[in-house]
């Protein structure tokens, strides 16, 4: 098995399943033009939120880590129209890009995408009590999941889903080979849920174009007794 034919099987299915929107791999070219790191999740893990925003009929979707706009297309795809979600950037550069990707879609006034340190701008969310979100995507910088996980608690409400990208990278957890803050903190993340009853996770392990990787489903329960 390698990473040559786990990309062939991506392109497959992208084919045969997915809808072909040439909108979508635009954005992907507009990040490799700009040089920045070909790094956004792959289109049937795109379409995977999509489908599952449209199923359970969530309208709030907050994403952390916007990038170039990539996987803010698909999440927004799956909202209705009264949906709206929020996308959290750190660079202006890459905020700039995003914006300008979205212009192209019909969604684009249900997206805002808000420049600053992911951190403070939950703080900010969390202190101003505004209405909680129903999807959580966590994509950003992988030290600082704990603290991600930590604030997005008082953005949930129960059964809020979070979703966290590049929670096995290569399996480096199981290895015991944790060295990079990067690693570090998703080790952290992966025992804060473990630990915190509020919480009910899976892991999923996923070869794809990406190599070998994962995501983890966390849910809010409704109570502290339902298993
Ligand atoms: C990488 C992949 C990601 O999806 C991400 O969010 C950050 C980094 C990577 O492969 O390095
Ligand atoms: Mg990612």
């Amino acid at each position: 098995m390698t990473i040559e034919l786990w990309k062939n099987v991506d392109r497959h299915y992208k084919e045969l399943i997915l809808p072909h929107d040439e909108r979508f791999d635009r954005i992907e070219e507009s990040v490799r033009k700009a040089g920045l790191p070909e790094i956004a999740i792959s289109a049937p893990y795109g379409r995977l939120m999509e489908i599952l925003i449209k199923t359970a009929g969530i309208r709030r979707v907050l994403e952390i880590g916007t990038l170039g706009g990539y996987s803010t297309a698909w999440l927004a795809r799956g909202l209705p129209p009264e949906g709206t979600l929020i996308s959290l950037e750190i660079d202006p550069e890459r905020a700039k890009l995003a914006r300008n990707n979205l212009e192209n879609f019909d969604f684009k006034n249900q997206i805002e995408i808000r420049v600053g340190n992911a951190l403070q701008l939950m703080e900010e969310m969390a202190q101003s009590h505004q209405e909680t979100f129903d999807l959580i995507f966590i994509d950003g910088n992988k030290s600082q999941y704990p603290e991600y996980l930590e604030l997005s608690l008082p953005l949930s409400r129960p059964g809020t889903l979070i979703i966290a990208d590049n929670v096995i990278k290569h399996g480096q957890v199981v290895n015991q080979i944790i060295k990079t803050p990067d690693q570090k903190g998703v080790v952290k993340f992966h025992k804060m849920v473990a630990s915190n009853p509020h919480l009910e996770g899976s892991v999923i392990q996923t070869v794809g174009q990406k190599g070998h990787d994962g995501l983890a489903f966390i849910r809010v329960k409704e109570t502290l007794s339902s298993q």
